[in-house]
């Protein structure tokens, strides 16, 4: 073979390889409003940034007549590129191949990048489209995913891991996506189950559908698997994009401060009037956030569940930051089970990688009731204590409204080494609200009263005088709990000084293997 044919055979591999199951599965594919994992790629990098791994591996396998059947890059496409100019590596699940299914082979070649991108320390990225275990593989395909999911478990905290789901994702090839940081699902075109609707109604006489059961939707609203829902598979990749933007490479580098045209003490006088003068009278905490974040840009994640509580990333002059924040137009923004959960990776991820966390406190307590504590909110609320007592990034709370109760020392308290605890003048930091505080302190005297109105106007003096005592940062201020009250259309400017002067923080929890976070 001459030098050029060795060329044109290699071309003419190449072209193969791009075929991957060939031009009818790719119709096939496009018909079910999906792209091909390369196009998919194309889509998520830099142009023109896409080096290629292993595309002409294929399987090993000689059973079930698998010898005559055989496609280059075996069902998945590897390799690395850029995002903004950094250094990402990504997988893509080729459905076109087996139905996207995992071989020993195809297991490799993902063990291969996630092993560099840990050696080189970027970001990695799996786009999720597959039928599963391959089922002609057996053993070997389980192997496989677990080889994958020790190599997940090794580089969580040490890479930021992101997985798509732009189809089937179904029994243990969940948990690959389960262990990463951000799950993002595609409305309508993907579904994560561990045992999917026909053994479901098998085995239980349920019957639901596959999107009821596992998709976009109610992964985003129900079970908290997803955190974010795309419309479409490029609203997705985008925001993969975006997601990047407000992450380190990894744990041992800083998040990117960029470029802000935002003044930093801009002043939002509208922050002055945006508490009700009823206590009990809700607003939208995102008001607050908009306002105070560089150009109105927050990236929120797991918005559709545990939406009592705000979660996302946002920059204060070009500072990436994890935001947190009760939520009162929603259920009071009481924390719950759900709530404490969402909050609680949330802040450990920043955490993992040195991303400051700003809180926004209003919250008037845990939600009390059975199923609370049946389903374990002492187990649950305590790991939102736990993450924020372990986080050593720097800390700046802000205190708008209430903040009682357990939930006081929870939300980034000043005893939970909070760096920087600010309230407004309207925040009432106390052991509980006033009318509850009446009915346990007063107790012995309102039984005594029979007369309702008399009862009342009692009830209306003693709440009064618990209220001017004890509902104001003062008392809180008073003992240092608080640092300094300061005027809501000021809070930009506060918090961003507070960053600048907590960039060089350094805070070491003792030596130990890992704590026991309680799960
Ligand atoms: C081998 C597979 C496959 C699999 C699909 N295909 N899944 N080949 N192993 N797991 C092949 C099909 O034979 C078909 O080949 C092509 O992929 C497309 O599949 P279709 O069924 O035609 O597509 P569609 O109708 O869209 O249905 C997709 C699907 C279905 C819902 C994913 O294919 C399916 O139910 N597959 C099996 C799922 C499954 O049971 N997987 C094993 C689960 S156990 P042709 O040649 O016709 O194009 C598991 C354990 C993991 O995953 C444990 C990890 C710890």
């Amino acid at each position: 073979m001459s030098g050029t044919d060795k060329i044109r055979q290699l071309i003419e591999l190449r072209e193969q390889a791009k075929l991957g199951g060939g031009e009818q599965r790719i119709l096939a594919q496009h018909e079910k409003g999906k792209h091909t994992a390369r196009e998919r790629i194309q889509m998520l990098l830099d142009e023109g940034s896409f080096e290629e791994y292993d595309m002409f591996i294929s399987h090993r396998s000689h059973e079930f007549g698998l010898e005559q059947e055989s496609y280059l890059s075996d069902g998945v496409i590897t390799g690395y590129g850029t995002i903004d100019g950094r250094v990402v590596y990504v997988y893509a699940q080729d459905f076109t191949v087996f139905g996207g299914s995992l071989s020993e082979t195809h297991a490799l070649k993902i063990c291969k990048i996630m092993d560099q991108a840990m050696k080189v320390g970027a970001p990695i990225i799996g786009i999720n489209d597959s039928g599963g275990a391959r089922i002609q593989e057996g053993v070997r395909s389980l192997a496989g995913y677990a080889d994958i999911f020790q190599k997940n478990i090794m580089a969580s905290g040490v890479i930021p891991q992101i997985s798509a789901i732009f189809g089937p994702c179904a029994g243990g090839a969940v948990y690959s996506p389960a262990l990463t940081d951000f799950i993002i699902m595609s409305d309508k075109t993907s579904y994560m189950f561990v045992t999917g609707p026909k053994v479901t109604k098998t085995v239980t006489g349920e019957r639901i559908s596959t999107e009821a059961l596992g998709g976009a939707v109610m992964h985003n609203s129900k079970s908290g698997v997803a955190h974010f829902k795309a419309d479409s598979e490029e609203e997705g990749l985008l925001l993969i994009r975006k997601l990047l933007s407000y992450m380190p490479q990894n744990n041992l580098e800083d998040p990117i401060q960029t470029a802000c045209t935002d003044p930093i003490n801009r002043l939002e006088d509208a922050l002055n009037e945006i508490i009700p003068e009823n206590p009990n009278e809700p607003y939208d905490v995102m008001d607050v956030i908009m306002q105070v974040v560089d150009r109105e840009e927050f990236l929120e994640v797991h918005a559709l569940y545990a939406r009592n509580i705000v979660v996302g990333f946002s920059k204060f002059n070009g500072i990436p930051v994890g935001i947190v924040a009760n939520q009162p137009n929603h259920m009071a923004g009481v924390l719950d089970i759900e709530a404490s959960r969402k909050a609680a990776r949330f802040v450990r991820f920043c955490d993992c990688f040195n991303i400051p966390i700003i809180t926004f406190v209003d919250v008037p307590g845990f939600l009390p009731g059975s199923a609370q504590e049946f389903g374990g909110i002492i187990i649950h609320g305590a790991k939102l204590m736990f993450a924020y007592g372990e986080a050593t990034v720097p800390k700046i709370t802000i205190t708008l409204r209430k903040s009682y109760g357990g939930a006081h020392d929870v939300m980034s308290s000043k005893q939970l080494r909070g760096d920087l605890n600010y309230a407004w003048p309207t925040a009432e930091i106390a052991v509980m609200g006033a009318d509850g505080a009446v009915e346990i302190l007063e107790g012995k005297k309102l039984k005594e009263i029979e007369d309702p109105d008399e009862r009342a106007a009692f009830i209306r003096e003693k709440s009064d005088e618990y209220r001017n005592k004890f509902a104001n940062p003062y008392v809180a201020a008073k003992y240092g709990y608080i640092d300094d009250v300061i005027e809501p259309r000021n809070t930009r400017f506060r918090i961003i000084r507070g960053l600048q002067a907590l960039a060089t923080k350094k805070e070491m929890n003792p030596p130990k293997k890992h704590g026991n976070i309680p799960l």
